[in-house]
């Protein structure tokens, strides 16, 4: 058996956990929403046509924001089609999926969905088609109190009140070449600058995420931050960064060792809204919404399939990964990354939220049922809220095709109500861990609940059939002994351990 330790006190503190870093996202593309979060007719469908068994689900998570309504969908969108009678809504076709969009379900549809998942919509722009133009308008609509052009169609259409949509996205993915309207870093710099202002002075209380890369391998990653930046600093108040996995190679400890770049992805973003900052003298910091992160990868050779037999379809099975254990060790040691960067991860959305990339499938007119990622996000989004705690991992580590030197043990400890709760992946293939966490700081603490999430088949999923074959199960509870707890982790599993202050 391995050896590792943590040792956590209560001084050593990262920043308050922002609970937004527990949000979601869901885009009009597949069947996120029709046949996912909405199916009139369905038995479980309320009187609005949302699956009341789908918005359990979703509540059960604790979600706190929805990235809507895209994604590359966003930049061909017109949100005009989407509000007033829904009968004389148009049929459009999408060019981001190929697919067409009815706009049955639009802004007011999906903000009252929101409302019954206890959630805050975060409101993506069209900064690809559109303009600084179109930008004020949908603020103006969506949260002018009335008497003006777009509040007082917003109060026709039902909704007397604002609906305080606070946060913005300028765009999405808008320095890659398959978005529809594609731009430079500095043709986007300006853009976002000039909706941003005209957005802000039509409700100065909005916040506002800028478009980073697509991804950290993007030819232009870096330069993008820094040259957008420079021309929309003072009107933005987040970056976005977007990661998707694969373990295509089929090589699970390389897989597993991919926290470590996007601990560097994330530092390297920051230090370039520094930098900026710097060049710029503000006393203002940009802080990252991390909006897009999850595995991708299973279900491509399958969209393309479908892509190909039905063109312009509506709500095609698109994007429909399942989920195996390895994903949901992945899942967990993003969140447990995003927790260690605590001070500049302010928003994250798992992408996406139903059915497209999701940890909630839905089969039409029949059952939902989790995949493997719904548990470690249940469980940081449960567990994981209070203060970050720099945790000191002491651990053996390994060497593999992307990177050397990947310690075994991951972690990540939050702090709350005089307890603490420390989330851990034993990265080892083969060999479970004994664990020693020395809480020098914390006064008498027992360990309350520890959670494992463990399959001995890394390639195990859950399906509508058998759909708890990936879940969690209580693990060791292991002893204390003079302010230092002792667990054993076994090989290959996701771990949270509660630890609450002894009763006096
Ligand atoms: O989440 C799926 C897609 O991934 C989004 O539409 C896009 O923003 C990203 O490339």
């Amino acid at each position: 058996m391995k050896k590792a330790s943590v040792i956590l006190d209560r001084d050593f503190t990262i920043a308050p956990v922002d609970p937004r870093i527990y949000g979601s996202f869901i885009e009009h593309l597949g069947r996120a929403v029709y046949g996912g979060i909405y199916e009139p007719g369905h038995p479980l469908a309320d009187e609005e046509g949302f699956r009341k068994d789908v918005l359990a689900m979703v509540r059960r998570l604790g979600v706190p924001l929805v990235r809507y309504p895209g994604g590359n969908f966003v930049s061909g969108f017109n949100w005009e089609d989407s509000v007033g009678p829904r009968d004389s809504r148009p049929r459009r076709l999408d060019l981001a999926w190929f697919t067409t969009e009815t706009n049955e379900v639009g802004l007011h549809e999906f903000y009252d969905w929101t409302k019954k998942a206890g959630s805050q919509l975060m409101y993506a722009i069209n900064l690809g088609t559109r303009g600084p133009e179109q930008a004020r308008d949908i603020v103006e609509y969506a949260n002018h109190r009335g008497g003006s052009k777009f509040s007082d169609q917003r109060i026709a259409n039902g909704k007397k009140e604002p609906l305080n949509i606070r946060l913005w996205c300028l765009g999405n993915e808008m320095d890659g070449p398959w978005q529809m309207g594609h731009k430079t870093a500095f043709e986007y710099g300006r853009i976002a600058n000039e909706a941003a202002k005209m957005m802000r002075w039509v409700d100065p209380s909005i916040e506002l995420v800028a478009c980073g890369s697509s991804n950290a391998q993007m030819p232009t990653f870096g330069s993008w931050e820094y040259e957008m930046l420079s021309e929309c600093y003072e009107q933005v108040d987040y970056v976005s960064l977007h990661q998707y996995y694969d373990n295509a190679a089929n090589e699970t400890e390389s897989f597993l060792a991919r926290s470590m770049d996007l601990d560097a992805f994330i530092r390297t973003v920051a230090s370039i809204c520094d930098a900026v900052k710097g060049k710029k003298r503000s006393k203002k910091q940009i802080n990252l919404s991390f909006d897009e992160w999850n595995v991708w990868y299973h279900s491509r050779e399958q969209d393309e399939q479908i892509k190909k037999a039905d063109r312009w379809g509506r709500a095609l099975p698109l994007l429909e990964d399942v989920y195996n254990f390895e994903d949901a060790l992945l899942a967990g040691s993003v969140l447990i990354t995003f927790l260690n960067n605590a001070d500049r991860v302010k928003i994250a959305c798992m992408a996406q939220l139903v059915n497209v990339i999701a940890p909630i499938m839905t089969r039409a007119m029949g059952g939902c049922w989790a995949q493997t990622i719904f548990y470690p996000f249940l469980h940081a989004s449960q567990y994981g809220r209070g203060t970050a705690l720099r945790a000191l991992v002491s651990s053996p580590v390994y060497d593999c095709a992307v990177c050397e030197r990947v310690p075994i043990l991951d972690a990540a400890a939050v702090v709350s109500d005089g307890g603490a709760t420390v989330f851990c992946i034993n990265r080892d293939m083969t060999e479970d861990c004994a664990l020693e966490i020395d809480l020098r700081s914390f006064g008498p603490l027992r360990l309350e609940e520890h959670i494992l999430l463990h399959h001995d088949d890394v390639k195990a999923v859950n399906t509508e059939a058998d759909p708890y074959r990936v879940a969690p199960c209580g693990g060791d509870l292991g002893e204390m002994d003079g302010g230092k707890l002792r667990v054993r982790i076994p090989a290959l599993s996701w771990n949270v351990l509660r630890l609450r202050p002894c009763e006096r």
